[in-house]
């Protein structure tokens, strides 16, 4: 079994789930404590990328939750 879920949300974000740590290209790290999630923007519009801030919800983003 997999240490960390990945859901694709309908007409929303990806949601972590699991103990992961993201990195960004200065170094600078943030860690998702086990048991806790984390939403990756992708729609394209939230100001604190790579997470999403709930803007897909104003801007009409659509998107699938089936995963291909
Ligand atoms: S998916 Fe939520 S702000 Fe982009």
């Amino acid at each position: 079994m997999a240490d960390a879920k990945v859901e694709v949300r309908l007409n929303g974000p990806l949601r972590v789930y699991g103990e992961i740590e993201i990195v960004d290209a200065d170094g600078k790290n943030y860690t998702v404590p086990e048991g806790q999630w984390v939403s990756f923007c992708r729609c394209g519009k939230s100001e604190k990328k790579p997470f999403c801030d709930t803007a897909h919800r104003d801007c009409g983003f659509e998107g699938e939750s089936k995963a291909y």
